[in-house]
């Protein structure tokens, strides 16, 4: 047996654990849109069932059960693919910038950034070298999650899954270095012009799929939204409308005004030490996520979110309430307040800030569990997502929840802001831009139950050799109220299947049951179920009940609005059945 026999049997222990960890794909690519060269065999010479698995792909069965992506699984699938690589077939693909003393050429990011496709090649920066990944990526169908690094840094996926970045991983990955990154584009990445508003926004996460830059908006792929209950705060969705502002915490102040007592500073240490600290896992949608459903039935305004505008995180910080209370809150300013007004940091060019508000009992119920959150999945919160405090308003809109928080007023109006205003207002379809009145509108607060499919994907392939398939989502709804059910169909909506809820992390404790009224944090779903005999294609549909029996609606004209806000139609996606002899 071979040296790289033995390592890629040992390595297969540890891809094992890995690909535990990992999300078991469920549709594999169309071999139209596979080069030759795709039908590779990764373990060669044996027979045992386990390496039919990982052999490519027109007759394979079971390999669809153990191909691991990127971001879950990279380390695994590069322990295996990688013993066959030669690091110096490769060489010959780009003509290098200058040559280096380790004999191996020299890329610019320029060079590397091509190289994000099984046509052009698959090529990836570690730690200042170029490896030329493409043929890993062709032996693994279905590792379309790799894609989502190509051209770029695994640093920042590796990251997120600390468990590729161990020794023998990196050894086997040396296997396919073909280059070195040019030293001033490894200092490049970092630097951002001066002038540009924009040039103190935080890095970000290159698995985010950018709706815009500037300012920066991004979701997660699906996929991997609903791999973690909590979702990682790296990959959680952004929506900022301005640039993100820089706080120094030392000099960081809250205004609290518009009670009795005169007024309250607090610094963030105040913040900390004077109020007890609460922690709510709350899921925060933005109002437009899902908004390209809408855009498909007629032109809607604003960025084409996906569904995953969404996303669910652990917050933790002092009450608003307690807050409130300290300020000066007593029971007669219900006589005359009606909301609490929010002001952060972030300003356009007019100096105008981001603002909003909420009514006033959500703010001080005691059950409504307002926090002004330091504190996001264990960490202090991540610039994109308020640092220093933010507002988290369980069950309410995105928008509410105002980031880099500097001031909150109690008062007997709404905010004034042009997004409390003019913004996050539902519609009739009747209504267009020539007839739209925002003041006819309320305010958009809590939102209506939500359901969608993140796996598989719209337009993905199953094999009907699987004999089934599996359907993952998440549910949620606004207002405290629960999920308590989430009906799958794989025929259009014909006839349905009850999937399976989970409030936690598979394989660990469930999040304790919210009190009623309560259930701020979303569910994910899953349902494995036959493939219909005879069926080419599948139209997997899902819908969400919650606890006051709301359901989403079954379509989307309906509910389509000038703005795409409100976006919770049925969600469907199609896939087709291959068979094997397609
Ligand atoms: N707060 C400030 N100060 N500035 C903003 O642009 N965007 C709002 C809200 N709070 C925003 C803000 C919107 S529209 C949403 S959906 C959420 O923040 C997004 O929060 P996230 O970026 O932490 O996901």
């Amino acid at each position: 047996m071979t040296h790289k026999k033995i390592n890629a049997m040992l390595l297969f222990r540890c891809c094992r654990c890995l690909t535990q960890f990992a999300p078991f794909l469920t549709q594999r690519p169309q071999a139209s849109a596979a080069p030759a060269w795709y039908a590779i065999r990764l373990v060669g010479g044996g027979s045992s069932n386990r390496d039919q698995r990982w052999e490519y792909p027109r007759h394979g069965r079971s390999w669809t059960q153990a191909v691991a992506g990127l971001l879950a699984g990279t380390g695994a699938v590069l322990a295996y693919g990688l013993h066959h690589h030669k690091a110096e077939e490769a060489n010959a693909v780009s003509v290098p910038v200058k040559a280096k003393t380790s004999q191996l050429p020299i890329f610019s990011q320029e060079e590397v950034t091509k190289h994000r496709t099984l046509q052009d090649g698959v090529w990836v920066t570690y730690d200042g070298a170029v490896y030329d990944i493409t043929e890993f990526v062709a032996m693994h169908p279905g590792g379309d999650k790799i894609l989502l690094a190509a051209g770029g840094a695994l640093e920042p996926f590796w990251a997120l899954y600390a468990v590729h970045n161990q020794e023998h991983v990196l050894n086997i990955l040396s296997e396919y270095k073909v280059g070195e990154l040019r030293a001033e584009d490894q200092k490049q990445q970092h630097s951002v012009a001066s002038s540009d508003p924009y040039s103190s926004d935080p890095e970000r996460h290159p698995v985010l799929r950018v709706n815009s830059l500037k300012p920066f908006n991004a979701e997660p792929p699906p996929e991997i939204l609903s791999d973690s209950y909590v979702t990682p705060s790296a990959i959680f969705f952004k929506r900022n409308h301005l640039p993100v502002p820089q706080v120094d915490p030392a000099s960081y102040e809250l205004h609290v005004d518009g009670l009795p007592g005169g007024g309250l500073k607090l610094s963030l240490e105040d913040l900390k030490n004077r109020f007890p600290k609460h922690t709510v896992t709350a899921t925060l949608q933005c109002a437009g996520n899902r908004r390209s459903e809408m855009n498909a039935v007629k032109q809607v305004k604003g960025l084409n979110w996906g569904i995953a505008a969404i996303s669910n995180a652990k917050w933790a910080g002092a009450r608003l309430r307690d807050v409130l209370l300290e300020a000066g809150y007593g029971p007669d300013v219900a006589l005359w307040a009606h909301h609490v007004q929010f002001e952060g940091l972030d300003k356009d060019v007019t100096e105008t800030t981001y603002g909003a508000s909420i009514p006033l009992n959500k703010a001080m119920s005691e059950e409504g569990d307002v926090l002004l959150a330091y504190e996001m999945n264990g960490e202090p919160l991540p610039a994109d997502h308020g640092f220093p405090v933010r507002v988290v308003v369980p069950g309410t809109v995105g928008a509410r929840n105002v980031k880099w928080l500097s001031k909150i007023t109690v008062s007997a109006d709404e905010s004034a802001s042009h997004w409390q205003q003019n913004d996050y207002k539902g519609f009739s379809p009747a209504t267009d831009w020539d007839t739209v009145n925002f003041k006819s509108a309320p305010a958009i607060q809590e939102l209506p139950v939500q359901s969608a499919i993140t796996v598989p994907a719209n337009g993905a392939v199953v094999s009907r050799a699987d004999e089934e398939v599996t359907v993952k989502g998440y549910a949620w709804s606004g207002g405290g109220r629960e999920v308590v059910r989430v009906d799958v169909s794989l025929d259009g909506g014909k006839t349905w299947q009850v999937a399976q809820l989970r409030s936690g992390d598979r394989g660990q404790a469930p999040e304790p049951s919210p009190p009623p009224g309560r259930a701020w944090a979303w569910k994910l779903w899953e349902l494995t179920a036959p493939l219909p005999p005879e069926a080419q294609q599948l139209e997997i549909v899902c819908k969400a009940v919650d606890n006051s029996y709301n359901m989403q609606p079954d379509t989307v004209a309906p509910i389509w609005n000038l703005r795409g806000v409100l976006s919770n139609a049925w969600h469907r996606v199609k896939v087709t059945v291959r068979d094997d002899e397609d």
